[in-house]
């Protein structure tokens, strides 16, 4: 277990795990599953609550004493009072009417004490990311009602990179704002960002889309993959495609505005099609990438994607053009493009073997190779993004417009 004490780790771990135990054999038993952790002797609420330090993420560890009646009413407790704190129940046996009663009281993840040592300490990380980042939103005083922005990565074609340039950029954007920075696969019939990133989907859209009536912020955290190097959250796209077909574009909808009220950056990673579900992603965006490839073929489908969408009036002054590939060798100059399209690409990803060598290793390119020029070129887009402190930018709506480029022409 990484966290060895109730003491704050630093780096990855900002929670500490605090747990408690009446029993005595149950306690030695504890702690041998919890590497070392000892627990508090005690049932009482008073005695718990005195070892938790507001403000400070937490995780307190219930022993099997306390799933019952006694223990839940001090979960429920422990949650009014204390928002950074998540209990994880370790239980003799888990009975579904008993794992309703705890996810009921506000306990965070339940786990048989036989489970094992890697099981119980999966649930007592995943419940720690997630108290560590309800502290830090608390402490940077982000309201419900200040939304974050979000990003959608589209492109008129599939296969021009929409994956790679979401997933690096969400992936270095959740580096400098740890917690701060979702990611959403909205290609949900195909979508790959759980192997280009190498995170188990566990848990998906699917699951998120059939509980949007009654979402909030935890059921969200819960529906959350974490990315560990990045500490990007993830909601992938459904394992089954005919549960992604399933979702509609107001479910989507649901779940973007529910991101946005937890994070300071949504990205959004699209399909290769054109939908209600894509229009209305379009619609809902701060900002709309739309990445293209230096081929004739993408340039004819940007040109009549542009029209057959009306992405001008979709889009408008939030579309920047990303030229992926940019310099790719087939005799098509960035500047004729940008003629033809009367438009100019903002940024500029040169073609690299480092990036299917990443992808390869489900690694993103920016963490595998940070000097390799398309990893360079990734930051450079982040940077444009992510420079200042996003909290700031978010808190305050009359953010200066940036420099407009030529703009779209018909
Ligand atoms: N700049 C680049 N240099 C070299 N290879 C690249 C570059 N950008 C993307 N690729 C390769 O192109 C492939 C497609 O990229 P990606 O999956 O990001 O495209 P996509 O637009 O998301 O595709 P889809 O429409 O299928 O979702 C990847 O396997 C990746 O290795
Ligand atoms: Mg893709």
């Amino acid at each position: 277990m990484e966290n060895t004490s109730p003491t704050t780790g630093a780096g990855a771990q900002r929670y500490r795990v605090l747990a408690v135990e009446p029993d005595e054999r149950m306690r030695t038993r504890m702690t041998l599953e919890l590497a070392g952790i000892v627990p508090v002797p005690t049932s009482s609420y008073d005695e718990v609550a005195r070892e938790i330090v507001p403000g400070e993420p937490v995780v307190v560890v219930f022993g099997p004493s306390l799933a019952g009646q006694n223990g839940f009413d001090a979960v429920q407790r422990l949650g009014r009072t204390f928002p950074e704190a998540g209990v994880v129940l370790l239980a003799e046996e888990l009975t579904l009417p008993l794992l309703q009663e705890a996810l009921r009281s506000g306990v965070r993840d339940a786990v048989t004490i036989d489970a094992g040592e890697r099981q119980i300490r999966m649930a007592v990380e995943r419940v720690g990311d997630t108290m560590a980042g309800v502290a830090h939103r608390t402490a940077a005083g982000l309201e419900p009602q200040r939304l974050g922005r979000v990003f959608v990565v589209f492109a008129t074609k599939g296969g021009v990179g929409k994956s790679v340039v979401a997933t690096n950029m969400s992936v270095l954007l959740a580096s400098r704002f740890p917690n701060r920075v979702a990611l959403i696969d909205a290609d949900l019939q195909f979508g790959d960002d759980a192997v280009l990133l190498s995170v188990p989907p566990d848990h998906t859209s699917a699951e998120a889309a059939a509980a949007v009536d009654t979402m909030d912020t935890g059921l969200m955290e819960s529906f959350l993959m974490t990315h560990e190097a990045s500490s990007l959250r993830v909601l992938c796209a459904p394992v089954e495609p005919a549960a992604g077909e399933r979702i509609t574009a107001e479910e989507m909808i649901g779940m973007v505005r529910m991101l946005r009220t937890m994070f300071d950056y949504v990205v959004v990673d699209m399909p290769p099609h054109f939908d209600d579900v894509v229009l209305a992603l379009l619609e809902e965006a701060d900002e709309v990438l739309l990445i293209a490839s230096l081929d004739i073929p993408s340039i004819k489908n940007l040109k009549v994607g542009i029209q057959t969408l009306d992405l001008l009036s979709v889009a408008g002054s939030k579309l920047h053009l990303v030229m992926n590939r940019a310099n790719a060798r087939v005799h098509l100059d960035i500047s004729d493009v940008e003629r033809a399209l009367g438009v100019s690409a903002e940024f500029r990803i040169p073609s690299d073997i480092a990036i299917p060598q990443a992808v390869n290793r489900g690694v993103p390119v920016v963490l595998d190779k940070p000097r390799a020029p398309a990893a360079l070129a990734l930051r450079a887009l982040a940077d444009r993004y992510g420079s200042s402190d996003p909290g700031q930018a978010v808190a305050e709506p009359d953010v200066p417009p940036e420099p407009r480029k030529r703009g779209w022409r018909r």
